[in-house]
C-alpha cells in the first residue's frame, strides 16, 4: 500500500517529463522543419519524411552533424538546435505515420 502510493508519486512527473518531450519535437518540427517539409511533414521543398529510410539516429547525425554529400540546409549541422532539440525532433519525425 505504501509503495503503491510511492511509486504513483514517482511516475506523474515522469509521465510529465515525457509527454513535454513529445510536444517540444513537434513544436521544434513545426517551427523549424514545417517550412521545407511541410506542415503534416508530407514533403514540399524537402522531401516527406513520414517515409524516410532513415533511422532517429541518422536523423539525429544528419541533424547535429550535416552531411557534405547532402543539399542545403543539410549539409551543414542546424547549429540553432541544440542536442535535446535535435533528439527531441527526431524522435517526433519517426512518430508519424
Ligand atoms: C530550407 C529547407 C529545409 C529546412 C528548414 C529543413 N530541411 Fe530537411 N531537407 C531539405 C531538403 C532539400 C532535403 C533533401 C536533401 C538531400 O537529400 O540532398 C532534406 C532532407 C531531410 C532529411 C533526409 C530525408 C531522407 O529520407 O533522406 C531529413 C531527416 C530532414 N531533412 C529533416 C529535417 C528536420 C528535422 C528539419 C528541422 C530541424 C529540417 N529537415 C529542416 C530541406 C529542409
Amino acid at each position: 500500500m505504501r509503495y503503491t502510493r510511492l511509486i504513483a508519486l514517482l511516475a506523474v512527473p515522469v509521465l510529465f517529463a515525457s509527454l513535454g518531450w513529445a510536444q517540444e519535437g513537434e513544436s521544434i518540427y513545426k517551427s523549424k522543419c514545417a517550412t521545407c517539409h511541410g506542415a503534416t511533414a508530407e514533403g514540399k521543398i524537402g522531401p516527406s519524411l513520414k517515409t524516410t529510410k532513415l533511422s532517429e539516429d541518422d536523423i539525429v547525425l544528419l541533424l547535429s552533424k550535416g552531411n557534405d554529400a547532402r543539399k542545403m540546409p543539410h549539409k551543414k549541422a542546424m547549429s540553432s538546435l541544440t542536442d535535446d532539440q535535435i533528439k527531441a525532433v527526431a524522435h517526433y519525425i519517426k512518430s508519424l505515420k
